[in-house]
């Protein structure tokens, strides 16, 4: 099994991105607060080494790492009840109906992230596809481990400060961004 807090020097539930790309949103979450401890899974393994070294070289390293990994293999190896936080920013670039196996927000991961999160622990997603926000959007409500933050689940704006590299390029080209905001909720429930 795999402990993220371990990875990261934490004694405590950790933050977790999956997919960071290029890295902007780790970079800067750790730049604008030093008590967050944040681990990455990127497919890619180029970005993935480079924004480790990167995080490293800034003097980082020592709580934010990004792994070269497949969210969808690794969460399942993750200990229960470890992440306070999950980031998806913009997952999902395969618009292909024969590439929809290759989503990674998708039910199975719904059901890792319940697992994987403390109780009351959050889940932020970005995106600028309208089907896709619905599509996440349909996907937590329909899950009993899930319940919208606040009032409703978009949200207007990033709470977070940072900004991934996509979302900064959505805002430069005037497009809407769809977030979603959900939390597990705070008592135990079955996966549904
Ligand atoms: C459209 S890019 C967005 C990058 C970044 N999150 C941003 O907002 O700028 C999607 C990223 O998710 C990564 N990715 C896709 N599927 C993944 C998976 N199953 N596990 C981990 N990363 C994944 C891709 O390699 C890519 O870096």
């Amino acid at each position: 099994m795999i402990d993220p807090r371990l990875l990261v020097g934490a004694g405590a539930p950790v933050e977790l991105e999956i997919g960071p790309g290029r890295g902007g949103f780790m970079l800067e979450r750790v730049a604008l607060d030093a008590n967050v401890r944040i681990v990455g899974l990127e497919v890619k393994r180029k970005w993935a080494t480079i924004v480790d070294q990167k995080l490293k070289a800034l003097g980082h390293g020592g709580r934010a790492r990004v792994f070269a990994e497949d969210a969808r293999d690794a969460l399942p190896r993750f200990v229960a009840g470890t992440v306070a936080t999950v980031f998806v920013h913009f997952p999902d670039p395969w618009w292909k109906k024969r590439h929809h196996k290759r989503l990674v927000l998708a039910a199975p991961l719904l059901d890792e992230l319940a697992r994987i999160l403390t109780p009351g622990g959050e889940v932020f997603v970005q995106t600028d596809v309208e089907e896709r926000a619905d599509r996440y959007q349909a996907l937590f409500d329909a899950h009993a481990a899930f319940e919208p933050l606040g009032p409703e689940p978009r949200v207007a704006e990033n709470p977070f400060s940072a900004r991934s590299p996509r979302e900064r390029r959505a805002l430069l080209d005037g497009l809407p961004i769809l977030r979603l905001h959900y939390r597990r909720r705070p008592t135990p429930t079955a996966p549904g």
